[in-house]
This record gives structure tokens, C-alpha cells and sequence, in this order.
């Protein structure tokens, strides 16, 4: 029989070998320089993430990934336990004081919640919504067993949010958004920063913005994917299907684009422009190029291909590669070992075109790649800037215009 002092020797176990295998994650985040200030090291170190995925092994706590913990019919990712790295950076990003209010958009778990109760404290105030009522039931139940029965959990869409609590200096979002609704911006104080991944263009960016003169300006843009919003505010993207099931071209707005054409574009015999532009394997610089080409280049997507090529003349990037289209026509970016490189990971980029107006897309996109190269490699990359939905052409800054339901994002490179 389990006697009630074996019970307490097992959680008293199970809490010290927690706190071993915090101790550890948040050490090698440090290490990292994912974790750089002491509040959020500070916070990391308490707040206890094994409470927040109850019945997973503290191992699979502390390892440094997300866990999902809600899946779509079809196995898509609906909500997770983000990843430590992740909601570090954000942290990181969103440099919180004591007694700040703060809107969190996406409870799950509760995890992000409790570390920035921990963060605001004393004196703060921390509002989260959830859409899935089950979590909002976990979440309340981690939430008090970690120590953090203030944080109010609101269940709802966190498109509208509940005003009860606003203003707020810090609105967290911590699932993916294609555009940015107005309860966020209208509930932020004048000198408040929002914090969001984004997706634009069918990048993931991780974003902290604040306040500029009538629209919202970005001060820091990093790479990192979420599970998509869903409810009102969810904006899915287009994946065309170019000749079967392997090759796929993902879409986002309303870019016109045709897969059936597009497809057979792609049974016409290619051609490869190498650019000269030659890249370290060890530098991490093609989500900034990704970047330039998407505020570039007048249609953006990005081109999949699972499997060996899959017939296509050079290989698409493990992440998809930036393409651009018209009609009948489309060129992507390639790779291939850079000449001379002995196989040290250097590589060389280059443009692969198909179709009747290949030739002139893929020298477009390979001069946009030598010019990135030759203006923006090193330099201070891009800004976002997000305007609300009715701003009139003239007021915008010069840049690519996305067009979404609430706003005009404008991107551009400084
Ligand atoms: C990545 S999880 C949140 C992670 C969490 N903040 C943490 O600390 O680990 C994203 C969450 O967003 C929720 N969600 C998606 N769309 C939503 C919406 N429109 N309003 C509120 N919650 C939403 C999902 O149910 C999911 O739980």
C-alpha cells in the first residue's frame, strides 16, 4: 500500500530532481546568451514548467522544445507548451518591470503566464486569454499550484479581448497572427510594445513592436514559428499543389496564382543563373535575405519540395525556397556547394527558372540577391511597420505594402 509519507517522498523527489533539471536548461540557455538579463534568468529559475504538463516525464519538461498538447483532426499543432527558447527571447524582448499590466494573447498551458506574473511582481497584473475552454481549466489549475493565483484567465477570442483590466504596457502574443486587430493597439498605454510572431508573406517572424507616430514600428525581428491563431482573426495561407503532391508552393494574401499552370511550368526544361553570391555555412544570414526578397520581389511565396529534388533542376531549402511567379512562369532560389569551397559548407546561391518568363523572374531574383548582398548582409536589416486598415497610400513609409483586415504592414530596410 502507498503510504501518505511514500507520497510526500515521491513529490519531494520529483521537486529536486525538477529543480536539478531547471537549473541545468536555464544554465545552457544562459550559456547561449538566449537568457541575458537576471529578472528573466531569475524568473526561469523558479517558475516550475513540470507543473504546467502534467503526466509528461520531467525530462520531457526541461528538455529545451515545445510540447504539443493539443492536436487538429487532420494532426495539425493547435496549442503547445512553447518551447524555453522561445519564451525567453520574447522575454528578452519585452524588457518587463515590476507593477507593469500585462495582456497575454494565448494561455495554453499557463506557463508564459506565470513567468510574467513572476515578472510584474509586485504590484502588476497579468490578463491571458484562451480560446479552447479545456486549457483555460489546466491552465488555472497549474497557474495555483505554481503559486500564481492572480493571473486572470479569460476564456475567449483573443481577436476582441475582454477590456476589463486595459490599458496594458506589454500585449503578448504567443500564437501565430497574420495581422494585428484593433483591441490590441486600442488597449495598449501610449508608450506600450506589443510583441508577436507574425507571418508575412508566409515568413514566421518574431516581432517586438512600439509606437511611432500613428502606427506601430518594429524594434526587433527574430525567426521563429508558433501554432496558427485560430477563431476570427485566423488567416490561412494557399498551398498550391504544383503537379502532385510533392512539390508545393505556399501562398499568403491574395496573390493571384494559378497551380495548374504553374504545374506544368514546371514539366517545361529549366534553367540555373548562378549569382556569384557565395555564403559560410556558418552563417546564419538567409531569413534576412528571405526578407529583402519578400519586400522586393512584387509575388513572394515559398516553394516545398519533399524528397530528393523531386525532379525540379536544383534543390529547394529545408525551410521552402523564395520564389516569385507570373502566369505561366516562375523562378526559386537554389543552392549548391560553392565553387572551390572543398566541401567546407560554403555555398553559392542561385536563381532556377521555368516557364515562357523564366528567364526574366529568375534574372530579377538573382540581381535582388546580389543586391542584398552587395547593401544589406551586414547591415541593420529590415523594419516592419504596421499601420491600421484605412491609412491612405501617402501616409505610408516607402516599402512593400501587405494588405491585411486591420492593417497595412510596410516593409522595408533601413
Ligand atoms: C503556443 S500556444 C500558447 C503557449 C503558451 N502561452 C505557453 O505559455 O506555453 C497557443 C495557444 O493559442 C490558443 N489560441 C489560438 N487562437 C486563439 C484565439 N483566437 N484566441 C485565444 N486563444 C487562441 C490555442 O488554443 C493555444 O493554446
Amino acid at each position: 500500500m502507498t503510504t501518505l509519507t511514500a507520497v510526500n517522498a515521491d513529490s519531494a523527489d520529483e521537486a529536486t530532481v525538477a529543480e536539478a533539471l531547471r537549473v541545468e536548461l536555464v544554465d545552457t540557455l544562459v550559456a547561449r546568451d538566449t537568457v541575458r538579463s537576471s529578472p528573466v534568468e531569475a524568473a526561469m529559475r523558479v517558475v516550475p514548467r513540470h507543473l504546467f504538463l502534467a503526466g509528461e516525464p520531467l525530462t520531457v519538461a526541461y528538455a529545451d522544445e515545445a510540447v504539443i498538447t493539443r492536436r487538429g483532426d487532420d494532426a495539425t499543432p493547435l496549442s503547445s507548451v512553447s518551447q524555453p527558447s522561445v519564451v525567453a527571447t520574447m522575454l528578452e524582448q519585452a524588457r518587463l518591470q515590476p507593477g507593469e499590466r500585462v495582456l497575454e494573447i494565448d494561455t495554453g498551458k499557463g506557463y508564459n503566464a506565470a513567468l510574467l506574473a513572476r515578472l510584474t511582481d509586485p504590484a502588476g497584473e497579468v490578463v491571458t486569454v484562451e480560446i479552447d475552454p479545456g486549457l483555460v481549466t489546466d491552465a488555472r489549475q497549474a497557474l495555483t499550484a505554481a503559486g500564481y493565483p492572480n493571473v486572470h484567465v479569460v476564456c475567449g477570442d483573443g481577436e476582441y479581448v475582454a477590456g476589463d483590466h486595459a490599458p496594458y504596457s506589454l500585449v503578448m502574443v504567443t500564437v501565430g497572427a497574420a495581422d494585428i486587430p484593433p483591441a490590441w493597439v486600442d488597449q495598449l498605454t501610449p508608450d506600450g510594445r506589443i510583441i508577436l510572431p507574425l507571418r508575412v508573406r508566409g515568413l514566421h517572424r518574431l516581432i517586438a513592436f512600439e509606437r511611432a507616430d500613428g502606427h506601430l514600428v518594429s524594434r526587433d525581428i527574430q525567426v521563429f514559428g508558433f501554432v496558427a491563431m485560430q477563431g476570427e482573426g485566423a488567416t490561412p495561407q494557399r498551398t498550391l499543389h504544383l503537379g502532385g503532391a510533392q512539390v508545393r508552393l505556399v501562398v499568403d494574401d491574395s496573390q493571384p496564382a494559378d497551380a495548374t499552370v504553374l504545374g506544368q511550368a514546371l514539366t517545361s526544361s529549366g534553367h540555373i543563373v548562378w549569382t556569384g553570391v557565395s555564403l559560410s555555412g556558418a552563417e546564419r544570414v538567409l531569413p534576412h535575405l528571405d526578407l529583402w526578397l519578400a519586400s522586393t520581389l512584387d509575388t513572394y511565396g515559398r516553394l516545398h519540395a519533399d524528397g530528393d529534388h523531386c525532379g525540379l533542376l536544383g534543390p529547394t531549402l529545408p525551410a521552402g525556397s523564395s520564389t516569385t511567379w507570373e502566369q505561366d512562369s516562375l523562378a526559386y532560389l537554389t543552392v549548391r556547394d560553392a565553387p572551390g569551397s572543398n566541401s567546407t559548407g560554403g555555398y553559392e546561391l542561385g536563381a532556377c527558372a521555368y516557364g515562357p518568363a523564366g528567364d526574366q523572374l529568375a534574372a530579377r531574383l538573382a540581381d535582388q540577391i546580389r543586391r542584398w548582398h552587395r547593401e544589406m548582409h551586414s547591415g541593420p536589416g529590415a523594419v516592419i511597420r504596421a499601420y491600421p486598415a484605412g491609412t491612405p497610400d501617402d501616409r505610408l513609409a516607402a516599402g512593400r505594402v501587405v494588405d491585411r483586415r486591420h492593417t497595412r504592414f510596410v516593409l522595408a530596410h533601413v
